[in-house]
């Protein structure tokens, strides 16, 4: 009998950590995966170009939830999610990352009597306004398997009580794809495109509700990167909660009178690694792209109060430095006056972890 696994993908975080799961699944004939897409994010360019970048074969189950508050988009994908594992019966639901489609069918598949992995386990902000704390600590109290990527998190872990035995320290699934594709990446045109060159632009993403909900703090970030574009030319793939916020304040006429900061719509995961790889910094709120910027070993400022990936900043290239107007130019003259982290590479990032996960998975799944 075949193990059949159900991974689950919904955000666009989501895409690049499953991708080497099923790449790796597929070469194991006992295995039979099954990949379910919750429609979390649903625009062409925040789910279907990854889809094309990163070869992930198309869904074979499509829930079509797309956007909601909190509760609603939650409570949406658990009643799809239901009828999922009442027609497939897997023997392991699989999800990752925080986001709201990770907690959700986590929650149907412990319910339901299914074994739940949580790859990226126990990482933590100890923030609990963040709602993917939120996701992060409840998922892991309910797996059954918990991956986690930084030998901090399975410190995090048995504080909360959580059994050792079901911690296992894998590695970086996200850097498997990193890795896998960054050749690739270099053919895209993307540069050209925006007219920039290797090492004299800065590459910009926004999106955590804590800075782009808020007026003042949406407008203070703004006024920083306006400074620092008067130095360096700054590329800002603009994702939709952030686009929305600044029509939202009248703040995309501001944005404009900045003739070197270039507003785009959101990037293909390839046309994005290009970018990062070439930029001379970073400046982002994003959690998956403190750990690629150390991989790429370009500078990171995080502007946000903490990280839940402490090991990129303990060996990596990453800062995180709040919200300061004051601190993000001070830390980006800093950079460009040549003083950014060069930063090492962590433990087991090695593009081997979708390997290790599958290898524990069938040792464990066979003894079932
Ligand atoms: C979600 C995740 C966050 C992750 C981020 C990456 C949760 C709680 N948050 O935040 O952890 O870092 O994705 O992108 O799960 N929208 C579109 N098109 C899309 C997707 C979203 O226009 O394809 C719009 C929605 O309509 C909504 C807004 O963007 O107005 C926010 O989307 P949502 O999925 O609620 O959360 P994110 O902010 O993207």
């Amino acid at each position: 009998m075949k193990i059949k696994i159900a991974n689950v993908v919904g955000a666009r975080p989501n895409f690049m950590k499953i991708a080497p799961l099923v790449d790796e699944m597929r070469k194991h004939d006992e295995i039979e995966p099954l990949l379910v897409h919750t429609g979390q994010h649903y625009d062409q360019v925040m789910s279907k170009l990854f889809f094309d970048d990163l070869g992930l074969p198309k869904s074979d189950i499509y829930l079509g939830v797309g956007s909601g508050g909190h509760g609603s988009q939650t409570g949406k994908i658990m009643i799809e999610f239901e009828r999922v594992i009442m027609d497939n019966k897997p023997d392991v639901v699989i999800v990752v990352g925080d986001v709201n489609s990770t907690i959700a069918c986590g929650l149907v598949a412990v319910k339901m009597g299914i074994r739940l992995a949580h790859v990226e386990a126990g990482l933590r902000s100890y923030d609990r306004t963040m709602p993917e704390e939120i996701n992060r600590v409840l998922t892991d109290q309910i797996s059954d398997y918990l991956f986690t990527t930084e030998r901090r998190a399975h410190h995090n872990l048995q504080l909360e009580g959580i059994d050792q035995e079901k911690i296992f320290f894998t590695g970086n699934v996200m850097i498997d794809s990193l890795l896998k594709h960054r050749e690739r990446a270099e053919e895209s045109r993307i540069m050209h495109e925006l007219d920039v060159t290797p090492k004299h632009y800065g590459l910009v993403t926004l999106h955590r509700p804590s800075n782009v909900d808020n007026h003042e703090n949406l407008t203070q970030i703004l006024d920083a990167l306006i400074t620092v574009q008067e130095q360096l030319p700054l590329i800002f793939p603009v994702h939709p909660r952030t686009r929305k916020m600044l029509q939202q304040f009248d703040l995309e006429e501001k944005m404009q009178q900045a003739s070197d900061l270039k507003l785009t719509d959101p990037l293909g995961y390839l046309d994005f690694l290009k970018l990062m790889a070439h930029a001379k910094l970073v400046l982002t709120d994003s959690g998956g792209i403190q750990e690629e910027t150390t991989v790429l070993g370009v500078p990171c400022i995080t502007m946000r109060e903490n990280t839940e990936r402490p090991i990129t900043v303990e060996v990596g290239t990453n800062i995180v430095i709040g919200n300061s107007p004051a601190c993000i130019v001070e830390e980006s003259n800093r950079i460009l006056a040549g003083h950014g982290k060069k930063g090492a590479l962590p433990e087991l990032w090695d593009g081997h972890a979708a390997e290790r996960i599958v290898r524990i998975l069938l040792e464990k799944e066979n003894r079932h």
